[in-house]
């Protein structure tokens, strides 16, 4: 079976040792690391910004996956480019004018993302599929970690296969929120490329031993 690429979220991680955090993500076979920003608008719930990004981009020796769950993104996306970030993620629901945001990101010569809530048809990328380098689709609602995977995902996640195939595309799948041990192997057999994966990893036991299973499920 194809080997996903593994982006732990750090809003799981304890922040008051983020660098310990990072380094554990360092040695581990992480590929990405995955940054939630939240504004407690676009999503009910604030988790940290731009100093914070920063301080993670310090220590991290892997690609910073940011995921801007904000309104007007528009408006922080260079920002988050200068912080550190690698691919830079906008919510579909958040933007007015999708397409100019992404080419914004890609302006940057930044790798840009565009994340799909649950209750958002992935038909909707249809015509911009070719002008992404990711698409998100979200597994929970966001705005929390530790929450519970909706099971439609996996109908959805073959959709977007689909449709990457047939436009000749080449926008990597990536999944966030429940993630664990027990869907990984459906995610990745209906398309998925890239797990997100927060509370599983960092509340579990052995969160290097964690993230290496998730990769060889
Ligand atoms: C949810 C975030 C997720 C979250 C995943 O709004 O976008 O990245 O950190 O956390 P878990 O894996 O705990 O569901
Ligand atoms: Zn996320």
């Amino acid at each position: 079976m194809k080997i996903p690429m593994i982006a732990p979220s750090v809003l799981a991680s304890d922040f008051a040792n983020i660098q310990k955090e990072v380094e554990m993500l360092n040695q581990s076979e992480a590929d990405w690391i995955h940054v939630d920003v939240m504004d407690g608008r676009f999503v009910p719930n604030i988790s940290f910004g731009i100093p914070v990004t920063e301080a993670i981009r310090r220590h991290a020796h892997k690609p910073l996956d940011v995921h801007l769950m904000i309104e007007e993104p528009e408006r922080y996306v260079e920002d988050f480019f200068e912080a550190g970030a690698a691919v830079i993620t906008v919510h579909y629901e958040a933007c007015r004018h999708l397409h100019r945001n992404i080419q914004q990101i890609k302006a940057l010569d930044c790798k840009a993302g565009v994340a799909l809530n649950p209750h958002t048809p992935v038909a909707l990328l249809e015509d911009i599929i070719g002008d992404l380098d990711l698409v998100l689709i979200m597994s929970v609602n966001p705005g929390f970690g530790g929450q519970t995977f909706i099971p439609n995902t996996l109908k959805k996640i073959e959709q977007m296969r689909e449709i990457i195939v047939d436009a000749n595309a080449t926008a990597l799948i990536e999944v966030d929120g429940g993630v664990n041990l027990e869907n990984a192997r459906d995610l990745i057999e209906a398309g998925a490329d890239v797990l997100v994966a927060g509370s599983f990893v960092f509340k579990s036991e052995n969160p290097m031993e964690t993230i290496w299973s998730l990769k060889s499920v």
